[in-house]
């Protein structure tokens, strides 16, 4: 249960702020994450600025080259655990598994994440992202 991948709807808000989060909670490196969207719509697109700002805001080192990357089958095969950020990622992505992959995909926290491309609330994002980060780290360990 070592490999995950945080999934939302275009893969520059919120999982790529989850996936740098998260790499940064790791401190001893033992898991393997990264960050994909359900859907193409901002293939190869850099993470967002509101992301990369509050990022850098909470000295959160990140790699600048990441560009959003749509979930592939080869993913669902690799993943211990596939996070999708809200409902409806969750909802998306066990359409994509189609049964094949249902037991990796969980929500990421109760109620999702609400979207900041819509809501324009980086910080607030930033707050129940890195909260969920901990939790999913402790749920990690606790079965390691
Ligand atoms: P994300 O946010 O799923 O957190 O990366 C979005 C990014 C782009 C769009 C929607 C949500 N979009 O409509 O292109």
């Amino acid at each position: 249960m070592n490999k995950v991948v945080f999934v939302c709807l275009g893969n520059i808000c919120r999982s790529p702020m989850a996936e740098f989060v998260m790499k940064a909670l790791d401190q001893d490196g033992s898991l393997h994450i990264e960050s994909r969207a359900t859907s193409s719509w901002e293939h190869g697109n850099p993470v967002h600025q509101g992301t990369q700002k509050i990022l850098r805001q909470y000295a959160v080192s990140f790699d600048s080259s990441k560009s959003s990357q749509q979930i592939s089958r080869s993913d669902f095969e690799f993943f211990d655990l596939i996070l999708g950020m809200d409902e409806s990622n969750v909802e998306d992505l066990l359409q994509i598994s189609a049964g094949r992959y249902d037991d990796k995909i969980k929500l990421f926290r109760p109620g999702g994440v609400p979207d900041p491309w819509y809501t324009g609330e980086f910080e607030e994002t930033y707050k129940l992202v890195t909260a969920g980060c901990r939790d999913w780290l402790q749920w990690i360990k606790d079965r390691q």
